[in-house]
């Protein structure tokens, strides 16, 4: 939404397009958009504004062409200029309805359009709303949740007028309204043609941000909402943006404002009103009351070309060879190798008040999901062995491991003593989220180990730290999966205690992370010979990843990875429970990869690898650089050799051949590696 500059509705449509193809990445099976058309009547001072919707199956790209050939045909005047234009657009990741043109956002009030909202989350109340509104005469054309929202609002707008056609309510009003009705979790934007040249936002549970793009200066960081609103009220030229994400904004403005749960953000005339909830007025009854709130703008701390692609083909690809900066900027300044007589150790900012109740506590119990689940199932090991503290009388503490969901399902304990550990990239993921409210109420100690400043649970923990990764956009998590692991290893080394019989263990885990970048950057040659596995494998239906101790995580990860972005079925077993039922699979097509690195579990892999051989399996084995004669006895298979790392830190090393072997997969059988069918990057609906 700008003020005061001039723009034609090419270039208006092209900033929303922009904007939603840098979120695609979180949904993209439909898409649609909604800008404004200026009717001009005879006499000129009755024109007004008639919003044009488009929705559309597909991704981004299909819709803009419709868009812009019928904008055409529409309007021969396509150079039609506005100096304030409020246009909102949505990719959608189907949760009610299938993907089709009327299921995709805008949702309407109704044939004139009059309320039209975009909305991230799940209205879970919304049958008992459809109920009533249907009641009053509405009907509905789509299956989502989100089309009780515009109705909503015209039924609130409808039946709060004075009686004599005079609409007494501001546009806040009505969205307040609205809001007490939903249930559930929603960021929204609200446009009307009842109120042209203004847009609402709001939101409880799922992110959302106002852009503010100074056009003659920068606002620096600071500046309180009120104070632009002064600014944009004395004439400077502005533009306006509303995103779930930050990608979208940065090409725009670093400013913004995170907005908070509960607010409502009114742009109109140029000013920004913040407003919330006002509790204790509207319990005294009438409509919802509100109170203004005063609040500073952020700065991102993103660059554009963090978002590009640059010379790779893929995000997928560029994340995975990103890995050695990623770790390196995952470890800066955390990582303290001592003087002569100092011993090594490790600095997490973001801890250091609450390490010791993180020490004295119960147990540790990681929550996560997906990929986030697996880097810290990678972890337990060594956070079972490194956590001895004077505390627990220098043993290591309990870990236990939950995923997000399922802790949620079963309301499964959480005490007061824990440390609710929550492994996040996003931050956003509404399974993690809904946890870690539980494990809040619960009065657990919460920490957060995500990828985005300023997430949500990244806010709503009590300490936490941020794996620096940088963005990661390829809807398959690679880039964070080891930075997730180094952060869990410093963690572990920052509760554990520097005593004399861990010291050489510590100092040799504190330069394995040094050494690490190296090494990523080494395995990372194996790129062509796991493109011609990958060749060897296009036709095949299925792959088992086996793998136990510190891998065991490596190889339910690694097919996550083949499963989630070649669609080619895959399973991680953990190798002590082959011989308890996935060994009848065993015959001499099916592929298996075996993860027989160099650790306390190696001769059991070795045996593993015997009793495949023996039921002729075809065997891909990854072992430790020089081990290929050792894995490889008694029967054929094809070798891939990794550097050997330290044996906690080898999950990091083990899983890059493996997303590589994804990655080229998925190329090879025409399949998009970056936006793998059905999937989206950030889950933010239960
Ligand atoms: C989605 C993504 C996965 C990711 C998971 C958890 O399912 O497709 O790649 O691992 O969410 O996301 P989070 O942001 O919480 O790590």
């Amino acid at each position: 939404l700008n003020y005061n500059v001039t723009k034609d509705r090419r270039s208006i449509l092209e900033i929303l397009f922009n904007g939603l193809k840098r979120l695609e990445y979180r949904g993209y099976d439909s898409a649609g958009i909604s800008i404004d058309l200026i009717i001009i009547s005879n006499n000129n001072n009755n024109n007004h504004r008639s919003p044009l919707v488009f929705r559309q199956e597909g991704n981004i790209e299909n819709l803009a062409k419709s868009v812009f050939q019928e904008v055409a045909s529409i309007d021969l005047n396509l150079e039609e200029s506005f100096s304030v234009h409020a246009g909102i657009a949505h990719t959608r990741w189907a949760t009610h309805g299938e993907p089709a043109p009327r299921n995709s956002h805008p949702q309407s009030s109704g044939p004139e359009n009059e309320f039209l909202v975009v909305h991230n989350g799940v209205i879970t109340n919304y049958k008992v709303l459809k109920e009533m509104l249907v009641r009053h005469g509405f009907t509905f054309e789509s299956e989502t949740d989100t089309e009780v929202i515009p109705k909503l609002a015209k039924y609130v707008f409808d039946n709060t007028n004075d009686g004599e056609g005079d609409h007494s309510m501001t546009f806040s009003q009505v969205v307040f309204e609205v809001m007490r009705h939903l249930e559930g979790a929603y960021a929204l934007i609200f446009k009307s043609k009842l109120y042209p040249n203004e847009l609402i936002a709001c939101k409880r549970g799922s992110p959302l941000l106002l852009g503010v793009k100074e056009l003659t200066d920068t606002v620096s960081n600071g500046v309180s909402i009120n104070e632009v609103k002064c600014l944009i009220k004395n004439g400077q030229p502005k533009e306006l943006f509303f995103s779930s994400d930050p990608q979208a904004l940065v090409e725009h403005t670093k400013n913004v404002l995170m907005i908070e749960d509960g607010e409502v953000v009114h742009l109109k005339d140029g000013g920004v009103s913040l407003l919330k909830f006002d509790h204790e007025k509207t319990k005294s009854g009438g409509f919802a009351r509100t109170a203004s709130v005063q609040r500073a703008l952020s700065t991102l701390d993103m660059e554009v070309e963090q978002i590009n692609k640059g010379s790779y083909e893929h995000y997928m690809q560029k994340e995975i060879y990103e890995q050695p900066e990623s770790l390196t900027t995952t470890m800066r300044g955390r990582l303290i190798r001592g003087g002569s007589c100092k011993a090594k150790s490790v600095l997490l900012g973001g801890l250091k008040d609450h390490l010791k109740t993180i020490r004295r506590s119960r147990r540790i119990v990681f929550i996560g999901c997906g990929t986030s689940y697996n880097a810290a199932l990678a972890s337990r090991p060594f956070l079972e062995e490194l956590s001895g503290n004077i505390f627990q009388l220098l043993t290591g503490l309990p870990v236990t491991m939950e995923i997000a969901s399922d802790l949620l399902d079963r309301r499964g304990p959480i005490y007061r003593e824990d440390t609710a550990v929550f492994v996040s990239q996003s931050g956003e993921t509404a399974d993690t989220l809904r946890a870690l409210e539980y494990a809040l109420e619960n009065r657990a100690l919460c920490v957060g180990i995500t990828n985005t400043v300023g997430s949500a649970i990244a806010r709503n923990t009590h300490c936490g730290v941020h794996i620096n990764a940088g963005c990661e956009i390829g809807v398959a998590s690679t880039k964070a999966y080891t930075s997730q692991i180094v952060v869990m290893a410093m963690l572990a080394l920052a509760i554990g205690d520097d005593t004399i019989s861990s010291r050489t263990r510590r100092d040799a885990i504190i330069d394995g992370l040094y050494d690490l970048p190296n090494k990523v950057r080494e395995v990372l040659k194996l790129d062509q010979e796991m493109k011609d596995l990958a060749k060897l494998l296009i036709a095949e239906q299925s792959l088992l990843v086996f793998g136990r101790g510190y891998n065991y995580a490596t190889a339910l990860e690694g097919a996550l990875k083949v499963k989630e972005v070649s669609l080619m079925h895959s399973e991680g077993i953990l190798a002590g429970e082959m011989k308890h039922g996935p060994l009848a699979l065993v015959d001499e097509n099916l592929p298996i990869v075996v993860i027989a690195t160099h650790d306390v579990c190696f001769s059991k892999q070795q045996s593993v690898i015997q009793q495949l051989h023996a039921r002729k399996g075809r065997l891909i084995v990854i072992c430790s650089q020089g081990d290929s004669a050792l894995v490889c006895t008694g029967g054929s298979c094809r070798v891939v050799e990794v550097p050997q790392v330290e044996d906690c830190l080898q999950p990091v090393i083990n899983i890059i051949p493996l997303q590589l072997l994804a990655y080229h997969l998925t190329v090879l059988r025409g399949h998009n590696v970056d936006q793998p069918r059905n999937l989206a990057k950030s889950v933010t609906t239960e």
